[in-house]
């Protein structure tokens, strides 16, 4: 007869409802790929009088998570409530008690990443988060097991379902941003409060774990520089679609000469791009290592049933570890490496200045990037007499230098606001 599986899950909403609902439908199959019955014994939810619509009795529902936690009837701990607390100590609870445990959290995950890692590996058990990087798709495992013998030099991802489904409508379409938006939290896309989506910290949170793993150091999401797109608008959009590129919001980090740099921010990304294609609410994450070369990693970022994918996966790994007794790969040993402020990122830039139309005014522009190093490769004038934008692409510059030109340019009475600012990344990437 078969093994039973007994799984608790914290947690049954929207990722939670799609993993009982794959796990219930491909049962016979999961069964013969294991050599296990999976079962869902026990769940801790809020709210214990709502109806989820699952095939599940009601009797393994409950509003104590430790009844999940500590129960001896459980072999595996399976988190997808969200949040750092009380998750942390849930998962920890879990792990000291020898329970391997499967988490779609990238929040917790990205803060507190190497901590539970190390809990996982003084318990001898497994830490599975596939589900918290880009939902469906696969690429947690890529980086821990098929690339363990490569060397990464660079990951760059659209690692946010909203942001990219908001930026593909407003290139599209010419839609309006905050119009857009709606749609974005109408679709189930964005999270109840967006601040997260559009301001570029869940990309940042994705980032930081996929740091970690690529250059075997610790990344924090704290650790990662990040610009979201409530800003980004239709000129900056014309702009670039005129010179070739698109505008993403991009996760990219890099190591150079042991030094690792982590950012997330919209860029203008060149058309011919592989992620550049990438649409709507997809995801995508572009690896290059040294022997593998270049990989594409593309899917559903989100959603119930491709997360609930990401996290089955997840729980018939550990459910055949736990058959054979045996440990799934782990993280590296973290090594600490510096971490490459912003400051020092050569790369080009867009500045868009809202400017009266009068003479004089290109002089100072122009006075202000030359003042500070930094060479303006194309410079042109839109708009009317009476709101004048003065768009500028620069060559290669420092951030910092940058920076200070974006302070002295908005100290010139002439120019009524420095309306945006974007990194531009050309045939490479900037280091
Ligand atoms: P959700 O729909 O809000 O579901 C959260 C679940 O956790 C609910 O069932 C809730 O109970 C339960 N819960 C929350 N706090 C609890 C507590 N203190 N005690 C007991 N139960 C508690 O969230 P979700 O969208 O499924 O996301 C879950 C996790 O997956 C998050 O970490 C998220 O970042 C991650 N994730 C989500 C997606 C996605 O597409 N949604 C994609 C990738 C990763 P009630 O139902 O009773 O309120
Ligand atoms: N709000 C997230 C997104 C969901 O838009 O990608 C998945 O993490």
């Amino acid at each position: 007869m078969d093994r039973v599986i007994r799984i608790g899950m914290l947690g049954c909403g929207t990722v939670g409802g799609g993993v009982a609902t794959i796990l219930a439908r491909e049962a016979d199959d999961i069964t013969a790929r294991t050599g296990a019955k999976l079962e869902i014994t026990r769940v801790a939810v809020r709210d214990l009088a709502r109806d989820r619509g699952l095939d599940l009795p009601a009797s393994v529902f409950t509003s104590d998570p430790l009844e999940v936690v500590d129960g001896e009837d459980i072999d595996v701990v399976v988190e997808v409530m969200g949040g750092r607390a009380p998750a942390s100590d849930l998962l920890r609870r879990a792990l000291a008690q020898g329970k391997p445990v499967v988490t779609a959290n990238k929040e917790l995950v990205a803060h507190e990443g190497p901590e539970l890692y190390d809990a996982a590996r003084s318990a001898g058990v497994d830490l599975a988060y596939e589900a918290a990087v880009a939902g469906a798709i696969p690429i947690i495992k890529p980086m821990k097991e098929s690339l363990a013998g490569d060397r990464v030099s660079r990951v760059v991802g659209i690692l946010n379902g909203t942001t990219n489904y908001i930026l593909t409508r407003m290139s599209e379409e010419g839609a309006d941003y905050a119009e857009v938006l709606a749609d974005a939290q109408a679709l189930g896309y964005a999270e109840a409060d967006p601040t997260a989506d559009v301001g570029g910290h869940d990309a940042a949170a994705k980032c930081a774990i996929l740091a970690s793993l690529a250059f075997d150091t610790a990344v924090h999401a704290d650790d990662v520089f990040t610009q979201g797109i409530e800003t980004v608008n239709a000129t900056d959009i014309r702009v670039a679609d005129r010179l070739g590129y698109v505008i993403k919001l991009l996760g990219i980090a890099s190591e150079v000469d042991g030094r690792v740099g982590v950012r997330v921010h919209p860029t203008f990304l060149p058309k011919e791009h592989p992620l550049a294609s990438v649409r709507g609410s997809f995801n995508a994450i572009y690896v290059e290592a040294e022997a593998a070369g270049e990989l594409m990693f593309y899917g559903r970022g989100a959603g119930a049933e491709p997360t609930g994918s990401a996290v089955v996966g997840d729980i018939i790994d550990v459910a055949r570890n736990l058959l054979q007794t045996a440990r799934g790969a782990a993280e590296s040993q973290h090594r600490p490496k510096d971490l490459r402020s912003i400051d020092e990122l050569r790369t080009q830039y867009y500045v868009l200045l809202d400017v009266e139309d009068q003479a004089g005014v290109l002089a100072e522009v122009a006075r202000a990037f030359g003042d500070n190093g930094v060479s303006i490769a194309q410079v042109w004038q839109e708009g009317t007499r009476s709101s004048a934008q003065l768009v500028l692409i620069t060559h290669r510059a420092r951030e910092a230098a940058l920076r200070a030109t974006v302070d002295s340019l908005a100290a010139v009475d002439s120019i009524r606001s420095v309306a945006s600012v974007l990194r531009v990344e050309a045939e490479v990437f900037s280091s």
